[in-house]
């Protein structure tokens, strides 16, 4: 399935010269929402995962699918102040902006395995944050999954070294 065909591309969103491109319409088809999460599922089903890490928001909607198919859990990475317990945080910058992300001191036992996805690879700020939030917790970065990947933004250099899959190049 070419799944570029339900990704809408909005010119000048958020703001002027970025050319946006819109997930939504993947995730309204059910046939094109399932095919790329099972793409991931079987990138990740060798891969011993014990649990999916996905930056919310987007995150959430490409990992969540996919911890459900292993059978494994989820932990959420969220922006600061969302989560109610005790946290670890990284500040990371953006494509546009910067910001704080944090995870449950708790979400991750040392050792194990993760599999961590998001929607998108652009400048690799947020996925850069995410792994060492993984790390910090004594998690292995076994595999990262995004739909998409940016590649002018060069956001795969901050990945050197980890196993990814991006099912998507623009
Ligand atoms: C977007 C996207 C990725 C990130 C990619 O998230 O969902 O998480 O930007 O950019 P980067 O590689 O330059 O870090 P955003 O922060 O806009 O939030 P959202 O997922 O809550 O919409
Ligand atoms: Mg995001």
């Amino acid at each position: 399935m070419d799944l570029k065909q339900f990704v809408t591309i909005v010119p000048d969103w958020p703001k002027k010269g970025i050319i946006f491109k819109d997930i939504t319409t993947l995730m309204d088809n059910g046939q094109a929402y399932k095919y790329a999460t099972d793409q991931i599922v079987e990138y990740a089903r060798d891969k011993k995962i014990d649990l999916v890490v996905g930056p919310e928001a987007r995150g959430f909607i490409i990992g969540c699918p996919v911890a459900y198919a292993l059978e494994v859990g989820f932990a959420p990475v969220r922006k600061e102040g969302k989560l109610p317990r005790e946290t670890v945080k990284v500040e990371y910058g953006l494509e546009y902006g910067k910001d704080v992300l944090t995870i449950h001191k708790d979400a991750i036992k040392p050792g194990q395995r993760v599999l961590i996805t998001d929607d998108l690879l652009a400048t690799g700020g947020t996925i850069e944050a995410t792994i060492k939030l993984v790390e910090e917790l004594g998690g292995v970065v076994a595999g990262i999954a995004f739909l998409i990947e940016l590649s002018d933004l060069d956001g795969r250099d901050k990945l050197n070294g980890y196993d990814v899959l991006t099912l998507m190049t623009y």
